[in-house]
């Protein structure tokens, strides 16, 4: 399997800009894709087209340019919901991020949630999934329940469904782990969750890169992501929310474009996805996500996965044989990331050696201070992949690891 091409990285890399750059006087090898993802030119391109072409506000002029504007930011929503498979454009709803999209839920969804009530996370959550819950239990006297990991990093199945009750109104899960990407059985979950009618919340931040995603397949009530990890700019983001809470929830924020009338005794709303986006939006974020996401269809989500399943896999072993080092949810379901330890060592001090040697890898807590504790590290070392990653950089970065290794021993 390892000899067969599934896409030409070489190729792709040439898209990449950034790729060519040079850090600390060596060839930029960049695993740090968890955090952020490099942009191609036909995204770069996109936004500077906008900009020299069809800046104007949107969804409020009458004049050509201003027209044009909206049919490409509304051209971006359609793109978005194809891409994820939405029944509706209406479901989509631009946001800054996966974190703005959590917290816009648990804003307006927070008034069907009252005293004594319970919302269930995982201990493998991102700050971001678990700090607009913690607040809203707070604000309305209700219960947090914590799915616990095992010692492979893996979400404990059993206690969860011990943990479902008449009380719960909502469950919040990532798909893929941002610090160990391993991928949840979230369709079992799910299968759970609605035979008990109880909505269910994705954060899909580490698995739209990944992955191809569903959302009527999946039959998730919200479904979460960011532009930059896939490959867009940052600040622009998506909510992916059911027709039916769509209309249900009350907007996250008030203002300029929402509404259909406004007088001092009475204000009446707009329906659809443009209720939650007051204000003028990020028009050239929603167009760079566009161009990304026409990006990654023309490689196909389905060669991205096999090929950086091949990436993941080839730098595993290449890490296994490595005596000094210990993985963090080394399982089989998993997306391109890689969450290690060099014994004895601290990981800022293994990150700073590979930066030294033009490694990109994240290294500390990843945001997900609870499951740093469920493992017992202060952080780890976090190498994550993309499709215009090589074996040939894999091998690289092994060889700087090693090191880095021999001159912390
Ligand atoms: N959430 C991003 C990460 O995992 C920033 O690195």
């Amino acid at each position: 399997m390892l000899g067969t091409p599934l896409l030409d990285a070489e190729k792709i890399r040439n898209d990449f800009p950034i790729l060519q750059t040079q850090v600390n006087g060596k060839p930029l090898i960049y695993f740090d894709n968890g955090a952020t993802t490099q942009k191609p030119q036909s995204v770069l391109d996109a936004i500077l087209h906008y900009y020299t072409q069809h800046n104007s506000n949107i969804h409020r002029g009458v004049h050509s340019l201003s027209q044009k504007a909206t049919e490409q930011y509304e051209q971006a929503r359609a793109t978005v919901q194809k891409h994820i498979k939405a029944a509706s454009p209406n479901e989509i709803i631009f946001t800054r991020g996966t974190t703005e999209s959590i917290n816009l839920v648990a804003h307006s969804f927070g008034s069907f949630i009252f005293e004594g009530d319970e919302i269930i996370i995982s201990a493998m959550e991102h700050h971001s999934n678990i700090l607009p819950w913690q607040v809203l239990c707070q604000q309305k006297k209700a219960h947090l329940k914590i799915i616990p990991i095992q010692a492979s990093a893996t979400l404990c199945l059993d206690t969860f469904k011990t943990l479902v009750s008449e009380k719960t109104k909502l469950i919040a899960l990532t798909q893929v782990s941002n610090t160990t990407g391993v991928v949840n059985e979230i369709e079992h979950i799910i299968r759970i969750a609605k035979q008990k009618n109880i909505p269910v919340l994705i954060d899909g931040a580490q698995a739209v890169p990944h992955i191809a995603v569903d959302v009527q397949k999946l039959d998730c009530d919200f479904y979460c992501f960011s532009g930059h990890k896939i490959y867009a700019p940052t600040g622009i983001g998506v909510l992916y929310a059911k027709q039916n809470w769509v209309e249900k929830l009350s907007p996250y924020q008030t203002g300029g474009g929402i509404i259909k009338t406004v007088s001092f005794e009475h204000t009446e709303y707009v329906s659809g996805a443009l209720k939650f986006e007051a204000g003028t939006p990020n028009i050239e974020g929603a167009i760079g996500l566009a161009a990304a996401l026409n990006y990654v269809n023309q490689i196909g989500m389905h060669a991205i996965f096999l090929y950086e399943s091949r990436l993941l896999q080839y730098a595993t072993e290449k890490l296994r044989a490595i005596p000094e080092v210990l993985l963090y949810g080394d399982v089989p379901h998993k997306a391109a990331v890689l969450s290690f330890n060099i014994k004895n060592n601290h990981p800022f001090d293994v990150g700073t050696l590979l930066d030294r040697q033009g490694v990109a890898v994240r290294t500390g807590h990843h945001c997900t201070q609870p499951l740093m504790q469920c493992l017992g590290v202060p952080g780890t070392i976090r190498a994550s992949f993309s499709f215009y990653n090589t074996l040939q950089e894999v091998d690289f970065f092994v060889t700087a690891l090693k090191k880095a290794i021999k001159m912390l021993s």
